[in-house]
């Protein structure tokens, strides 16, 4: 095990000795990187209106196709799987069927539920298996090999909604994604740019450089992109479901890849995945419902753990993104994401507590932990950061009868493992990151090493993705969600909070800038500009340590108007190619 990280072996099992919070020492030492160079906000910055049905995603031809399906009388989850088939057509960075995700719904009467369509861990994973030949911990192995992928959920996500829940023909929903894929589109601005990125890291791949190129030569922006390969097994899919992927040739393409690389997935792994129905996590904040998503996320429950301690806080008097609110907030995420990684895991596998860390009365005692005017601290000496993939990909979906879908789904990285499947012409994850790298691997470069989220088989790996609902008196307010690894819960949490506590109007909220702290690494990091020097200072004050950063969470949202009853539309203008597109 390297040096570095050994010294920081089992920092966790010492951190997590419920120590109070007041009792942890304070740093001062500051890291601030001005002239950072963020991405461009070059979307669609403006919300769109319409009366009856809306769809925001990341891509406007995804989002077309989510809107055509509502138009021919589908409800919103018929739109949301059409909508999730075309973005793994036309936004191939994490719109997917090799990965894996989540789908809450809320129904026009106020009932809620929730689907679970994570990858899980092949049979033959073990804890031990991101070891490399010298008994060392291996990155490579954990996020970038194909010891990295694990069992595909989306298709039968979707298919398991369809059967509950869905009103037109399966068929109809999976059409429009064959034609795209078989007759192409024409390259969009953000795609160019993405894709060009993407070979460059494929060379490993030939079927990747394949699928995403001209023979080793980037597309440009405009040109009309096909997918042969992806085109097939998407009518595969089309006609024969589930099966069209978990089974026959799809199955057999993807186990003999696996076989090729060394890893472990087999036809075996696929003929038993399973999707679930869950009940969603429940919340309130201020007299909303929050509806998200329960363990193996951990995304609501870590949600409903911070708004109910910010509850106790009157932010709106604080200011929007001034230092008291700041460290308040702050404060919240640092002991909600402490118990993130002491707790919560695959539920089938693990304990988790979600009553106790989603109650009002756990917030309340946490609250009796924070000092108004100082920072708490979660590890001594760290500055790094760890990695956070922005590569997942959200989409919110109402129609016309007031049913709303939020979904999350993911290849974890973009373009997940960079593996296209030979033959089958879509990627594979590299969802086996989740899972945490070794027993005791607890270090500051933000390794999780606790028991209940490292990888046995068939457990789901832990996943951050939030995709949420907000209610209020009987009716639908908002459907809020992001990309952006362990920063999604955070983004997710200050869209609620733009809208509730700083009664921004949802592009507001989307566009506003964000910060993300994860209590490991023990930094404050917010997006370039998004606080002003004063603030800056104010915080390090108080022992905050402040980081800039170029871009945080891709959130394509949706409100309802409470007077007019139109749907908002606000696509997330970090996103180049991210469009509302409503009827
Ligand atoms: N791979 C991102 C997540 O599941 O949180």
């Amino acid at each position: 095990m390297p040096g570095s990280v050994a010294r920081h072996v089992s920092r966790l099992s010492i951190l997590t000795a419920a120590i109070p919070f007041s009792i942890l020492l304070v740093t001062g030492t500051t890291v601030w990187k001005p002239g950072y160079t963020p991405v461009a906000a070059t979307g669609q910055a403006a919300e769109v209106r319409s009366q009856h049905g809306m769809v925001v995603s990341a891509t406007e031809h995804a989002s077309r196709v989510g809107t055509e399906v509502l138009k021919a009388g589908g409800n919103a989850v018929d739109a949301a799987i059409a909508t999730g088939f075309a973005l793994a057509v036309t936004h191939p960075a994490a719109g997917n069927i090799g990965g894996g995700g989540f789908m809450v719904i809320r129904f026009p009467d106020g009932r809620v539920t929730a689907f679970d369509y994570r990858e899980k861990a092949p049979l033959a994973a073990t804890p031990r298996m991101f070891l490399d030949e010298n008994g060392e911990y291996s990155s490579r192995i954990h996020h970038n090999s194909h010891k990295a992928v694990g069992v595909p959920g989306t298709v039968a996500g979707f298919a398991l909604a369809h059967q509950t829940y869905g009103t037109l023909g399966w068929h109809r929903l999976v059409e429009p994604s064959v034609a795209l894929a078989r007759d192409g589109f024409a390259l969009m601005p953000g795609l160019t740019r993405s894709l060009q990125y993407a070979i460059a890291r494929m060379e490993p791949y030939p079927a990747s450089v394949a699928a995403f190129s001209k023979n080793g030569e980037p597309y440009a922006e405009g040109e009309i992109w096909k997918q042969p390969d992806l085109a097939r097994t998407l009518e595969k899919i089309m006609l024969e479901g589930r099966d069209g992927f978990y089974k026959g040739e799809t199955a057999r393409l993807i186990a003999e890849e696996m076989r090729r690389g060394g890893g472990l997935i087999t036809e075996e792994d696929l003929a038993i995945y399973r999707a679930y129905e869950r009940e969603p996590i429940k919340g309130t904040y201020r007299g909303y419902d929050v509806i998200s998503m329960p363990p193996p996320s951990s995304g609501g429950t870590i949600l409903v753990e911070m708004l109910n301690i910010l509850e106790g806080y009157d932010l709106r008097a604080m200011g929007h993104n001034t230092s008291a609110s700041i460290h308040h907030i702050t404060e919240a995420m640092r002991r909600a994401y402490l118990d993130r990684a002491r707790f919560l895991a695959d539920p089938s596998y693990a304990d988790v507590p979600v009553e106790r860390l989603t109650s009002k009365e756990y917030a309340a005692e946490l609250r009796q932990s924070i000092d108004q005017n100082r920072a708490s601290v979660s590890d001594p000496v760290d500055i790094e950061l760890p990695h956070e993939s922005p590569q997942t990909t959200h989409y919110s979906v109402v129609d016309a009868d007031g049913m709303a879908v939020s979904v999350t789904y993911t290849l974890e990285a973009g373009y997940g493992s960079k593996i296209v499947v030979p033959g089958a012409g879509f990627l594979l994850n590299n969802e086996m990151g989740d899972f945490n790298p070794l027993r005791g691997l607890t270090d500051t470069l933000g390794h999780i090493g606790s028991e209940p989220n490292l990888a046995r088989p068939g457990q789901r790996m832990l996943s951050s993705m939030t995709p949420t609902i907000l209610a209020k008196d009987g009716q639908l307010v908002a459907v809020v969600g992001s990309p952006g690894g362990r920063t999604i819960i955070n983004s997710v949490l200050q869209v609620i909070l733009n809208v509730i506590d700083f009664e921004m109007p949802i592009q507001e909220a989307v566009n506003a800038k964000r910060l993300h702290h994860a209590w490991l690494p023990n930094t404050v990091r917010v997006e370039e500009d998004g606080i002003s020097e004063s603030t800056k200072q104010g915080l390090e004050a108080m022992g905050h340590r402040m980081i800039v950063r170029g871009r945080q969470g891709l959130t394509h949202c949706i409100m309802i108007d409470s007077v007019t009853g139109e749907r908002i539309g606000a696509a997330d203008p970090r996103d180049a190619d991210g469009r509302a597109v409503g009827y």
